[in-house]
């Protein structure tokens, strides 16, 4: 049987192991796996890793803040930076205003992303208060393949929502499948601390991770998990930082409670060290949750090695450090650190940091593919689609170059961002070639000039 293309000699790895086999593809999806396949095209995948393209379930594409400015990358830009670092899927956080409808921001984001993404992508929706028309919306959205509603426990005043709210939406997403996201930091203490920090005159951004305690993450994560078993619901902590906030989804996973958590590279590489970087340069590091001290990384390590964190994911969310008129960055806040854009690039790196981190022993080959491919497709309802080199999966294929070195750098990243958080870091292994649904998208390291647009993802309840 000849396929249209046949990914020949490489060492397939999945989140149960390595072995060695040809994979041909037919009509963008994964026809056969087995020894010495023929196929039209044949590209050769001798001396690497073949494994199921990335999934970042957690990025902000596209995305206006507060009238004020825009992320630097939209979903052209965002995307091939994505598929360059070998990441095939994204799911982005489309935006609910107050006062107008799911319905609404679905289509704004649908239009941002539909004929401009690279990869293939879904939507998370983010709520900023809870209506009883809003709960019926959450229905029909779910039935639409946006399963998953992120809750805010900061910000108040702009889209906190109290207890009773969360509660309210988690069981409603009980009953119709779906799945709340929580951003867990207790909001009213971080504006008191904020308040005061201002008032003392404390204005760089080195006082951010000041205002943002570690326990103000952890007593917000233990209030989720105790609103989420109060209404039986299924929930995931985005961007879980610390050690402390890890404990109390070990223990509610522990009592087999149906509790997910993903961390982000920027919890695993970097620390608030950054913060004493000197002028304006800890602007760069502001993020919510902040850096933390060191130590944290080292629990979430070990939190994913064991299975207590199940996802990597990016908040990829790029400001320019310096911006332009049309487009202000971080410098928005110089003499006010509240005022600098928060989030940081990171779409682009994932994978190879991970990778990285394989070879440094910190990680071992199989959970890497877990819990950068795998348990994202799984746990946002698009697996065995996505996150498997199986038949009948889309041939969504990355091939790995474990020894290539790659120097991480804004001077050569892809990201539509003037900075990279990671500068000068030099990854052992590099994406050596990347396919999306069997058509290429980088070609030896490369993108290609015209590479194919992504497809909306309509995802499952799971
Ligand atoms: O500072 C961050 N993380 N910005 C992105 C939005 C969010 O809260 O995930
Ligand atoms: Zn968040
Ligand atoms: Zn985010």
């Amino acid at each position: 049987m000849r396929f249209d293309l046949v990914v020949k000699g490489g060492t397939l790895l999945t989140s149960e192991g390595a072995r060695k086999g040809d994979i041909g593809v037919r009509g963008g999806k994964i026809a056969e796996i087995g020894p010495s396949l023929s196929g039209r095209k044949v590209l050769e995948a001798g001396g690497t890793y073949v494994i199921p393209g990335g999934g970042d379930v957690h990025t902000h594409l596209d995305m206006p803040l507060g009238g004020v400015t825009v992320t630097a990358d939209d979903f052209a830009t965002g995307s091939l930076a994505a598929a360059c670092g070998g990441t095939t899927t994204i799911i982005d956080y489309a935006a609910q205003t107050k006062g107008r409808s799911m319905r609404e921001a679905l289509d704004v984001w649908r239009r941002k992303a539909d004929g401009r993404s690279i990869v293939d992508y879904g939507f998370h929706m983010s709520l900023p208060e809870v209506t009883e028309k809003g709960l019926e919306e959450m229905d029909r959205l779910v039935r639409e393949g946006v399963t998953t509603f992120k809750l805010f426990m900061a910000y108040p005043g702009r889209f906190m929502l109290g207890d009773g709210d969360i509660y309210r939406v988690m069981e409603r997403s009980r009953g119709n499948g779906g799945m709340v996201l929580l951003h867990a930091e207790n909001g009213p203490v971080i504006d008191v601390l904020t308040r005061e920090a201002l008032r003392r005159g404390h204005r760089s951004p080195r006082f951010h991770p000041q205002v943002r305690p570690v326990a103000a993450e952890a007593e917000a994560v233990s209030r989720a998990l105790a609103l989420a078993d109060m209404a039986g619901a299924r929930v995931y902590i985005v961007h879980l930082s610390t050690a402390k906030a890890l404990a109390h989804v070990r223990e509610a996973r522990r009592a087999e409670r149906p509790v997910f958590a993903e961390t982000c590279p920027q919890y695993l590489y970097l620390s608030d060290k950054e913060y004493l970087r000197p002028g304006f340069e800890a602007a760069k590091y502001v993020m919510a949750p902040p850096l933390r001290p060191r130590g944290n990384e080292e629990a979430l390590w070990e939190g994913l090695r064991s299975g207590w964190l199940q996802v990597v994911a990016t908040d990829h969310c790029s400001f320019d450090y310096r911006g332009t008129r049309k487009r202000p960055g971080k410098e928005l806040g110089r003499g006010d650190f509240t005022k600098i854009p928060g989030g940081v690039p990171g779409i682009e790196t994932r994978m190879l940091l991970l990778w990285d981190a394989v070879q440094r022993g910190l990680l071992s080959q199989a959970r890497f593919v877990e819990v950068a491919c795998t348990a994202p497709a799984k746990l946002f309802g698009l697996y065995p689609r996505k996150g498997a080199l199986e038949r009948g999966s889309d041939a969504d294929i990355v091939l790995i170059d474990p020894f290539r070195r790659h120097m991480i750098s804004a001077k050569t990243h892809h990201m539509n961002v003037d900075y990279n958080p990671y500068e000068g870091l030099c990854t052992r292994g590099s994406v050596k070639h990347v396919l999306i649904r069997g058509r290429d998208v980088v070609r030896d390291y490369e993108p290609v000039p015209r590479p194919p647009k992504g497809v909306f993802l309509k995802r499952r309840p799971v």
